[in-house]
């Protein structure tokens, strides 16, 4: 089977030297295509900047902002039997980079920002992707709600959903605790570490594929 993977932040530059980010460490991607290649499939990753080594054994595109990534999954994802989008992709990007150094002026300062386009959003519509295709969401609140209308809204086969409002789960910690939403049915599945939960993706994957 091949698999495409998202993971990883964006970065979203400001001018050459600032730029709008998030806490995403790229863990959680990165323990799937691990959990992946282990289990015998192909792998694409397509990640944003992290620290963390890049597994052995699968294709790498490394993308620094959305509109790369959005490029990067166009491009790839019409090999991939199962798409599984972890990445932490900035909603907003700002309007304008500045091609110097921004200068301290007023008290103030207003950044303005415009929409990044969804990746996720576009797979099934944009990119005609009919594989079997899932994404996460981090909500804060009201967990399995807001994951079923992002279930719908991308038209996705599954959604992974985690609380990101707790520090011991969710973004750049090495376990997290996450709930397997779909359309009539949601299962919670118990904390632990990100590797172990890798592996249940992957066969939850699988198991919708078949
Ligand atoms: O990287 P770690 O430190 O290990 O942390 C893991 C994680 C918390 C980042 C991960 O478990 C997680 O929740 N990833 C999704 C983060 C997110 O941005 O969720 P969201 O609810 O904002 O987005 C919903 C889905 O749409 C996600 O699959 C996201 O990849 C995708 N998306 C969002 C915006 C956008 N412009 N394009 C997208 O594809």
């Amino acid at each position: 089977m091949n698999f495409l993977i998202t993971a990883g932040p964006t970065r979203e530059a400001i001018d050459p030297v600032r730029y709008l980010t998030n806490k995403s460490s790229g863990k959680m991607g990165y323990a799937i295509a691990q959990a992946a290649i282990e289990a015998g499939h192909s792998v694409t990753l397509i990640s944003g900047p992290t620290n963390l080594d890049i597994p052995e054994g699968l294709d790498f595109l490394p993308v620094e902002t959305a509109q790369e990534m959005y490029e990067a999954v166009e491009r790839w994802i019409g090999k991939a039997d199962i798409a599984i989008f972890a990445a932490a992709v900035a909603d907003y990007r700002p309007v304008d980079i500045a091609e110097q150094k921004l200068k301290k002026h007023g008290d103030t300062m207003t950044l303005e920002l415009t929409k990044t386009r969804d990746i996720l959003a576009s797979c099934r519509p944009e990119f005609g992707f009919k594989g079997t295709l899932i994404g996460f969401a981090a909500e804060t609140q009201k967990v399995i709600e807001h994951a079923r209308i992002k279930l719908e809204k991308k038209q996705c086969d599954l959604i992974v959903a985690n609380d990101v409002s707790r520090p011991d789960i969710g973004f750049d910690s090495n376990e997290n605790e996450i709930f397997f939403v779909e359309a009539e049915s949601q299962e919670a599945i118990a904390k632990a570490d990100k590797q172990h939960l890798a592996h249940l993706i992957i066969e939850k994957s699988l198991s919708l594929r078949a």
